[in-house]
């Protein structure tokens, strides 16, 4: 069955850079945990969570008339207790906000220590080492969500900041249920731990967290506390940056006291760009998702103005979507990194004309040979997401990490929180691939107090200045796959919040060369066709997505299966 796109070709993305600067809607509670999917009146409230202890807390907190920005700050301390493959205080993360007509995004990417350097990662014969931006003291970027959350309710919050922190510092000190899932990765995350001949302080922490069981973090009570309390001096300063430190001098790590004072969430300009009658809202620099989506999502409509569009998941879909990958992931290695360190050509990688013709050569059948998709233009596995809709239409789409599950797996002692490995995502070497199989060069070299570049993509749908759809997901390099996909599924193909979140997804990043990362569920024919053109599958599973959409029938809220996320619509 082939669609038509109703506008096609008249793609624009305007990297309209609009300053945002401003501060900002009854039936029954439907919730379902996992691929949970409502559909009431239109004055409701939404959360997409990623578990159910962040959903119920946040939902809480917008029944108490709290706005969007108030439910996040609140999930997001809450996953720092209840979700610590990914929810953090240690790592850092991005927000897409929507309130009354403004939108804004919030940069809370961690920065590079002042005495990190190029090439802290390569041995003498100029290799990379493995590991060490991986795991341990040394992997860890300075932490930036306390700043970010801090920055967010000084300039949305509505609620006391201190009845924000009350559910995480409540689930810390009292404990909390360990879901099996969560008692599985730990388990799991020791065991690999161990094979690797890793050193670390995780089981000390965590090996007590079994399933069923309650599981009290007493250390990290006292840090929710202290950020309670004294607000983002109580993270930054005192006790807290004492442990920090310390932790840091006993473990080879490079962050210091002049580090963590000097750290700074930022408010940046939204990427905006028009699509199909619609607005999308998304992540600038230093994350490369809001591009990478641009590009994915523009290619598909200039090659719809001269085929036709094809099915959902068909075969030609993959494919066509692939070779779309391939120019995405050469121009993401060549040209993006951290904007206040280089220039990233967003307009040049997002205008029209560049998207229609870089698309120009996609063939329908045939694959293109990897090393010719170079960078196009002339010149020159833990993270987490949630979204929240409020009443009166604020939405917020923030995803947040500490990069690998358990981020570097240190437990910063006696301040009882994981560290992020986020240095990974620098290029430690030109050419040399990432945890995430990502290349990159010169504009994502290590440098101090620079960002690292991201693919987390927290994403806003708009159309008439009204959100119609708020997206996003975990998975490294995959995040952008995640997001264009269940924007393309809730959008393009008319699917319910549910259908889009868990049809199956795919993902192709240019190396390694013609593979194909692919969800189980696609039909065993797809699978073949697409052998048979010559591609490798490779079927390990990435993403959860969160996902809120907006009809007129009313909001709609669903948490990918495969994960333990949780949505609620409720009435207020
Ligand atoms: O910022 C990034 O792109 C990565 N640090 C995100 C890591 C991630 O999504 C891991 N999740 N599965």
């Amino acid at each position: 069955m082939k669609k038509r796109i109703a506008n096609a070709g008249v793609f624009s993305a305007i990297v309209a850079f609009i300053l945002v600067v401003t501060a900002c809607s009854h039936a029954p509670n439907t919730s379902v945990d996992n691929a949970t999917h409502s559909t009431v009146g239109l004055s409701q409230q939404a959360v997409a969570m990623p578990d159910s202890y962040s959903a119920d807390a946040a939902m809480q907190v917008l029944q108490e008339g709290g706005n969007a920005i108030d439910a996040a700050i609140t999930a997001q301390f809450v996953l720092a207790v209840t979700l610590p493959e990914a929810g953090n205080v240690g790592g850092g993360g991005f927000m897409t906000i929507k309130f009354e007509d403004n939108t804004d995004f919030l940069d809370y990417r961690e920065m590079a220590p002042e005495n990190a350097h190029r090439d802290m990662y390569l041995d003498e014969q100029g290799d990379v080492k493995p590991y060490e931006s991986l795991f341990g003291a040394k992997a860890s970027g300075i932490p930036g969500t306390v700043a970010g959350m801090w920055a967010a309710h000084k300039k949305y919050g509505t609620l006391d900041w201190e009845r924000l922190l009350a559910p995480a510092v409540h689930l810390a000190e009292q404990g909390f249920v360990v879901h099996e899932k969560l008692a599985n990765n730990i388990a799991r995350y020791i065991s690999r731990t161990q094979e690797k001949g890793i050193n670390n302080n995780f089981s000390e922490y965590f090996a007590q967290a079994k399933a069923g069981t309650t599981f009290k973090q007493p250390e990290l009570a006292k840090t929710l506390k202290a950020i309670q309390q004294q607000g983002k001096d109580g993270f930054y300063k005192g006790d807290v940056a004492k442990h920090i430190v310390d932790f840091m001098q006993q473990n080879g790590g490079l962050i210091t006291y002049e580090d963590l004072l000097a750290y700074k969430a930022v408010w940046r300009k939204p990427l905006h760009l028009n699509w199909q009658g619609y607005e999308l809202v998304t992540a600038p620099p230093p994350s490369s998702g809001g591009v990478a989506v641009a590009q994915w999502i523009g290619m598909l409509e200039a090659y719809d103005a001269t085929h036709d569009l094809p099915a959902q998941n068909s075969t030609e879909y993959i494919h066509v979507m692939s070779e779309i990958g391939k120019r995405v992931f050469a121009d993401r290695a060549e040209y993006m990194g951290d904007p206040d360190f280089v220039s990233v050509p967003v307009e040049a990688l997002t205008d029209a004309n560049y998207i229609t013709q870089r698309a120009a050569d996609i063939q329908p059948t045939s694959i293109s040979d990897t090393p010719s998709v170079k960078p196009g233009l002339k010149e020159s596995e833990d993270t987490t997401h949630f979204s929240i809709i409020d009443r009166w239409g604020n939405a917020v789409a923030n995803t947040t990490t500490i990069n690998l599950t358990f981020g570097s797996g240190v437990v910063v002692t006696g301040a009882g929180f994981l560290l992020n490995d986020e240095m990974d995502d620098f290029s430690a070497k030109p050419g040399v691939p990432n945890f995430f199989g990502a290349v990159g060069g010169e504009a994502n070299a290590i440098e101090p107090y620079k960002r690292m570049l991201s693919s987390m993509t927290p994403t806003l749908v708009t159309k008439d200045d009204q959100v119609v759809l708020v997206t996003g997901s975990p998975g490294g390099t995959t995040i952008i796959s995640s997001v264009t996909q269940s924007l393309l599924n809730a959008l393009l193909y008319d699917m319910s919040a549910e259908e889009a979140v868990n049809s199956p997804r795919f993902h192709h990043q240019l190396l390694p060369k013609d593979t194909i990362r692919m969800h189980d569920g696609f039909t065993e024919a797809t699978v073949n066709e697409l052998k048979a053109m010559g591609y490798t599958i490779d079927n390990r599973r990435f993403g959860d997505v969160h996902l809120i959409k907006r009809t007129k029938e009313g909001v709609e809220a669903a948490s990918e299966k495969s994960g333990r996320g949780k949505s609620l619509v409720q009435p207020y």
